[in-house]
């Protein structure tokens, strides 16, 4: 449900509000798993990454987010995390089906808007990465910065998304798209650390 009390602020802030609860809710269940206690622990983490990652891959490809939002196939993580999958000797557990994506471009933009903020909280995970010899050459190269650092290409994202010129009806879709990727990922977080 819309909360119609954030409609007057830009879309970039509406969605950090709406979908501050999903992301808390994440945040501490992925955190109650301990994912930096071990790499056995993190490579638990890792594959939830990876089938995110993998669901979301055709958002980096679509053309019409490619003419709203600069440089979107080179912020894709994908291949980083196989990277990383690579490094640690592990095979891939994303197994699962992937989602069946809207595609509807104000929805795929929420979903977008998941990913591209979770290199935000990358800075902290990196750092409890680098406790396990993990880092941006070895094992945690999708948490790394860009070679940009992480505020230039969130910034130049959020300008995107406020650039859009999306309708009431449009922005609500966004927010929803937004919420649903959250869900999505709190299911992948839940069956990876289910054991
Ligand atoms: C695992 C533990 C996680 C921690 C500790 C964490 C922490 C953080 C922190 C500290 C920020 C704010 C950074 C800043 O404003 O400079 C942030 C932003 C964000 N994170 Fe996470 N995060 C985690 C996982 C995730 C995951 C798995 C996702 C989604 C796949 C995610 C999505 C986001 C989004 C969308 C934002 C941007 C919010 C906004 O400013 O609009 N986070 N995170």
């Amino acid at each position: 449900m819309t909360d119609t009390s954030t409609l007057a602020l830009p879309l970039s802030r509406r969605l950090k509000t709406e979908t501050q609860a999903a992301h808390e809710g994440l945040d501490g269940r992925i955190m109650a798993s301990r994912p930096f206690h071990s790499r056995d622990h993190y490579a638990l983490f890792l594959g939830m990454q990876h089938q995110f990652h993998r669901d979301i891959q055709p958002l980096y490809l679509d053309p019409r987010l490619a003419a709203l939002v600069p440089d979107l196939a080179s912020r894709c993580r994908l291949s980083m995390i196989e990277s990383d999958l690579d490094d640690l000797g592990l095979v891939s557990s994303a197994t699962k089906r992937g989602v069946a994506l809207s595609d509807d471009l104000a929805t795929r933009f929420g979903w977008l808007y998941v990913a591209e903020g979770s290199n935000l909280g990358a800075a902290f995970l990196i750092k409890e990465a680098a406790k396990l010899g993990l880092g941006e050459d070895f094992g945690a190269r999708h948490l790394a910065a860009s070679p940009e650092g992480r505020g230039k290409p969130w910034k130049t994202f959020q300008a995107a998304l406020d650039g859009a010129d999306f309708d009431r009806a449009e922005e609500a879709r966004v927010i929803d798209g937004a919420v649903a990727a959250f869900k999505r990922v709190q299911t992948l977080a839940e069956d990876a650390f289910a054991a």
